[in-house]
C-alpha cells in the first residue's frame, strides 16, 4: 500500500472530540489540510459561524485555537464524499452510545454510526487511505471496519489503526496541547508500522516521541475501555466510603488526602461528589461487562458492575436526603440547582448526575430552579424528556429554566449544588440566605463551599461524606 507522508486529513463526526481533537492538530500542523465532516449540517454551521461564541462545544481556549486555524487549514464541511476521498488519513470520530435496542440493549455500544462512516470511506474512496478509529470502540472494532473495507473490490487499500482519545471535557484543549500519551494502535504488519509510523509522525509535530505508544490494535482498543473504567472506579471507591463516613463521623474530604498522599494510590480522582456522569464513563463501562459477559467471564462482568451500581446508589442517596430533610414532601416546594453540566467548564450534561437527582426529585413533585452558566435550556428539557418518566407538559411545568442563579434560588427551600462550577464561590450569599424560605438548605453535591461560613450565615448545610451539623 502506498503510504504518503500525510498533507490531508478528514475528520468524519464534529463533536466534542472530533472539533477541538482536529481544531488543535490543525493549529499544530499548519502544513496540514484538516477538514471535519458531520451528517449534522446545524451543527456544522456552528462550527462557521463567525461569532465564536457559538460554537457548538463550549472548552476554555477552544474558541482562540479556531480563530487561529478555521479558513487556514482548517475547515468544517458537510460534503462528505470529497472531502473523504481527498483526504490521505480519516479519523472516524462518531458517537458511540449505548445501544437502545435489541442485542446487547442497554449495555453494548451502538456500532451503527461507525460501521455507517465506515460503509461511507469504502463507498467513495478512489485512493489509498489509513483509517483511524478515533471514537471509544468495543475491542475487535478494527476487525468489523476492516471487513468493510477490504470488501469494496475497487482496489482501494486501506490500514486501519486505533488512535483512543483521552481527553477530558472542561480541560479538552490542554490535554490536546499536552497529553500524558498518545496511543496508536496497528497491525503487526509492514504496511501496519509505516501507517502507524505516519499518524505518529503527525503527533510529533507538538507532542515528544516518547509519549507516542504503539501498540498492537487490540491493546489500543481495550485500553481506552479501560482507562474510563479505571478513573470511574475511584470515583465510586471514594463515593463508597463517603457513605461510611457519613455513619462515623469521619470526614471523606480528610480520608481522600490521607490516602491520596501515598503514592501509590495518588491523589487525584479521589473527589467525592453526586456521582459520576458524561457520556462516556457509564457506556464504555456497561460495554465492559458486556463485552466480559460475551467472553463468559462473568466474575469479571460483576466486579465492574458495581461501579456503576455504587454510582446510581450515590446520585439516589443525595436526591433521598433532600427529600428526608424537606420532611418528605416536595409538592409545591422550589429546590434551586445550581449546575447542570456533568463537569465545570463544558456545555455538555449528558448523563449529568442533575439529571437523575432532578427526575427522582420532581417524582416527589419538586419544582426544580435550574441555574447552569453553560447549558441551554432547551437542552436541560430535552435531558429530562429523554428518561420518559412523566409527559412532556408535567415536565416542563416541574424544570424550571433561570438564566440568574440569584433568581433560581429567591423563594427555595433547597438548593443543590451539582456541578462544580467556579462562580458557585463567589455568590453574596447572606443574599442568597436572605431570600430563601427558612429553614434554608445547602445541599452540596460537590463539597465545593465554604461550609462553615455558611453555616454561621444560618443555613443547613449538608456535605457529601460529612458530617451533619
Ligand atoms: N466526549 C468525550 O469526552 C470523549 C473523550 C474520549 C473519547 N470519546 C469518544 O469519542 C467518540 C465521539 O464522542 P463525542 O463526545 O465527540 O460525540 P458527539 O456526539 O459529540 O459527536 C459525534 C458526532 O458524530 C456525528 N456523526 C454520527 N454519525 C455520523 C456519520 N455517519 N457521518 C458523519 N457524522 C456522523 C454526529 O452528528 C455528531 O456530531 C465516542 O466514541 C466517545 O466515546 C469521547
Amino acid at each position: 500500500m502506498n503510504i504518503p507522508e500525510i498533507r490531508k486529513i478528514c475528520c468524519i463526526g464534529a463533536g466534542y472530540v472530533g472539533g477541538p481533537t482536529m481544531a488543535v492538530m490543525a493549529q499544530k500542523c499548519p502544513h496540514i489540510r484538516v477538514v471535519v465532516v458531520d451528517v449534522n449540517e446545524h451543527k456544522i454551521a456552528q462550527w462557521n459561524d463567525t461569532n465564536l461564541d457559538n460554537l457548538p462545544v463550549y472548552e476554555p481556549g477552544l474558541k482562540e485555537v479556531v480563530k487561529e486555524a478555521r479558513g487556514r487549514n482548517l475547515f468544517f464541511s458537510t460534503d462528505m464524499d470529497a472531502e473523504i476521498d481527498n483526504a490521505d488519513m480519516v479519523f472516524i470520530s462518531v458517537n458511540t452510545p449505548t445501544k437502545t435496542y435489541g442485542k446487547g440493549k442497554g449495555m453494548a455500544a451502538d456500532l451503527k454510526y461507525v460501521e455507517l462512516s465506515a460503509r461511507k470511506i469504502a463507498e467513495v474512496a478512489t485512493s489509498d487511505k489509513i483509517v483511524v478509529e478515533k471514537s471509544t470502540i468495543p475491542i475487535r472494532t478494527a476487525q468489523a471496519v476492516r471487513k468493510i473495507l477490504s470488501n469494496t473490490g475497487n482496489g482501494v487499500n486501506f490500514q486501519i489503526l486505533s488512535n483512543p482519545e483521552f481527553l477530558a471535557e472542561g480541560t479538552a484543549v490542554n490535554d490536546l496541547y499536552n497529553p500524558d500519551r498518545v496511543l496508536i494502535g496497528g497491525e503487526e504488519s509492514e504496511d501496519g508500522k509505516k501507517a502507524m509510523e505516519a499518524l505518529a509522525s503527525v503527533y510529533n509535530n507538538w507532542i515528544p516521541k516518547e509519549r507516542i505508544l504503539q501498540t498492537n490494535i487490540w491493546s489500543s482498543e481495550l485500553s481506552k475501555l479501560v482507562a474510563n473504567a479505571f478513573l470511574a472506579q475511584r470515583i465510586s471507591s471514594i463515593n463508597a466510603i463517603s457513605a461510611l463516613c457519613e455513619k462515623t463521623e469521619a470526614d471523606v474530604d480528610e480520608v481522600a488526602k490521607a490516602i491520596g498522599m501515598d503514592t501509590r494510590i495518588g491523589a487525584k480522582f479521589l473527589r467525592s461528589s453526586v456521582g459520576f456522569g458524561g457520556s462516556c464513563f457509564q457506556k464504555d463501562i456497561l460495554n465492559l461487562v458486556y463485552i466480559s459477559r460475551f467472553y463468559g467471564l462473568d466474575e469479571v462482568a460483576y466486579y465492574w458492575e458495581g461501579v456503576l451500581d455504587i454510582n446510581d446508589y450515590q446520585k439516589n442517596r443525595f436526591a433521598d436526603s433532600i427529600i428526608i430533610k424537606l420532611n418528605n414532601t416536595l409538592s409545591d416546594k422550589k429546590i434551586a440547582f445550581l449546575g447542570w453540566a456533568f463537569k465545570k467548564d463544558t456545555n455538555d450534561s449528558r448523563e449529568s448526575a442533575a439529571i437523575y437527582v432532578a427526575d427522582r426529585l420532581m417524582e416527589d413533585k419538586g419544582t426544580i430552579a435550574v441555574y447552569d452558566p453553560k447549558v441551554s435550556e432547551k437542552r436541560m428539557h430535552d435531558d429530562i424528556n429523554y428518561l420518559n418518566t412523566r409527559d412532556k407538559e408535567e415536565n416542563d411545568k416541574l424544570l424550571q429554566y433561570y438564566p440568574d442563579p440569584y433568581e433560581a434560588m429567591k423563594d427555595a427551600y433547597a438548593i443543590a449544588v451539582l456541578t462544580e462550577w467556579d462562580e458557585f464561590l463567589d455568590y453574596d450569599w447572606q443574599k442568597v440566605y436572605d431570600n430563601m424560605i427558612k429553614p434554608a438548605y445547602i445541599f452540596d453535591g460537590r463539597n465545593i463551599l465554604n461550609h462553615d461560613k455558611l453555616r454561621k450565615i444560618g443555613f443547613n448545610v449538608q456535605g457529601i461524606g460529612k458530617k451533619n451539623k
